[in-house]
């Protein structure tokens, strides 16, 4: 068969007054978005009973009228739920599926659906409706992270580990403060989440194709009845915004970044070098030839799905960049990256979830690491701060002993003990876990400063749950 030649399907399309054939099945094929729009069909059917209603309330459907479309409406949400809906070859995407399937069950007066609609303005209803419920989960999901963080937080009590920088041990920190860092990094995703939903939580119906409509519709009345918070105020923006979409691609990406450092920090303190945390059977995989692995998949996808989260929005950006208003088919590419971020940042929120709950901390193992002396020179700089040093001077003093016991192999506290500039005292500070008493500055990572801040945290994630119990 050459091009042009393909299979005319039939002429059950939405437009087939103006055109003398059906769809060829090539354009079909290309066009289509059924396979992946059929996640809209509810929030379709949703907006489709509230449109009937508003004709309703315009006089354009009498009560008969209406009644017999939202019949067929539960009808066709019925058959859908239980996957009895037979499609057909020129369902080209889920709202016209549904449009043809309730004119089936009515008859004729089916035909009065889509009376001061168009699919455009249809189409980002349903998309603003499910968009709008995605990021309802995704906060749940977040919180539900954030609280097994604190509550692991809480439950580290006065272990402690290094805190790295350029991945060099830094200085000792309480367990807790270092857990808490995710859950911190997470209440700014879920803020980020909230402010998505509020630009999202904007109707679209009764923006018609482009322009509104000469009948008399209220779309003010109509957002209300789909629990939008607001309408509409200019029917070209709202049938080709897609902020919401970059929006949420973007709420997404981030937090999929934040979701990687949690992964990457899991696989590194998984592995032998470090040691510290060891994995559930549950929530770890084998090798299939190395009987001993026990490997860390789970954090391992955490850090790896942020690719392709990143790509999505980018992907997403490059449509919308210079596109003409108002809709172009285009904006049909919207879905599928939105869809794809949602599902794997709402099934990683759940492994991670699970695979940080059930994963056990080697405390001993931290605490080893920590006990290094050098991670104290900070500290001890800091003690001869207290007695008048300058500290550029502290610094080099400190630096000169850490020196020293690096060529010399003696102990740094031994060092110390020996140097003039060091009362007696300071061999307390060698006690294991004894800096974290001293360090008490606001946000720090000591034991006094940690709790107050573990308050705070626990106080925020509360805040937010009551945000989403609004929303929900
Ligand atoms: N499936 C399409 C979408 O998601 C439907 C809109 C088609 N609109 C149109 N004017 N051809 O964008």
């Amino acid at each position: 068969m050459s091009p042009g030649d393909e299979k005319i399907l039939g002429e059950n399309t939405l437009w087939h007054g103006r055109f003398a054939s059906g769809p060829a099945e090539a354009l079909l094929e290309f066009t289509s978005s059924l396979s992946f729009d059929v996640r809209l069909a509810a929030q379709d059917i949703k907006g489709s009973k509230a449109h009937v209603r508003g004709l309703g309330r315009a006089g354009i459907l009498t009560a008969d009228e209406q009644t017999a479309i939202l019949s067929a409406l539960d009808q066709v949400e019925v058959e859908l739920a239980t996957k009895q809906f037979e499609f057909v070859a020129t369902d080209e995407d889920i709202h016209t599926a549904i449009e043809r399937r309730v004119t089936e069950i009515a008859g004729e007066v089916g035909g009065k659906l889509h009376t001061g609609r168009s699919r455009n303005d249809q189409v980002a209803t349903a998309f603003r409706l499910w968009v709008k419920e995605m990021l309802v989960t995704t906060i749940e999901g977040v919180i539900e992270l954030q609280t097994v963080l604190l509550n692991k937080a809480v439950g580290a009590g006065d272990a402690y580990l290094p805190g790295y920088t350029h991945l060099q041990r830094a200085q000792p920190i309480p367990l807790g403060h270092h857990l808490a860092v995710h859950a911190w990094s997470l209440s700014r995703d879920v803020d980020r989440l909230f402010d998505t939903h509020r630009r999202a939580d904007v109707s679209p119906l009764g923006a018609g194709a482009l322009a509104g409509t000469s009948l008399p519709l209220d779309p003010v009345a109509t957002a209300a009845d789909l629990g939008f918070a607001a309408t509409f105020d200019n029917s070209v923006d709202v049938t080709c915004d897609r902020d919401f979409v970059a929006e949420s691609l973007f709420a997404l990406a981030v937090l999929g970044v934040h979701l990687s450092r949690i992964g990457e920090e899991y696989c590194l303190w998984a592995s032998s070098e470090f040691g510290f945390v060891a994995l559930d059977d549950g929530y770890s995989t084998g090798s299939s030839m190395m009987p001993q692995k026990k490997n860390p998949d789970i954090a391992e996808l955490a850090r790896g799905k942020a690719g392709r989260l990143i790509g999505n929005l980018t992907g997403l950006l490059a449509t919308l960049k210079g596109l003409p208003f108002a809709y172009n088919r285009d904006l049909q590419e919207d879905k599928e990256p939105v869809f794809d971020s949602a599902d794997q940042v709402q099934l990683g929120l759940i492994a991670l979830s699970g695979m940080i709950q059930t994963s056990e901390f080697n405390v001993d193992a931290m605490a080893a690491a920590a006990d290094d002396q050098t991670a104290l020179a900070t500290d001890l700089a800091e003690v001869l701060v207290d007695g008048g040093t300058p500290f550029r001077q502290a610094h080099a003093i400190v630096g000169e002993l850490v020196r020293q016991s690096i060529s010399t192999e003696k102990s740094l506290s031994d060092l110390v003990a020996a140097h003039d500039d060091f009362a007696p005292s300071v061999n307390e500070l060698f006690e294991p876990g004894a800096a974290l008493y001293r360090r008490n500055s606001y946000g720090g990572a000591g034991y006094s400063p940690v709790a107050d801040q573990l308050d705070r945290l626990s106080a925020l994630i509360k805040r937010d749950r009551d945000r989403l119990d609004e929303l929900s």
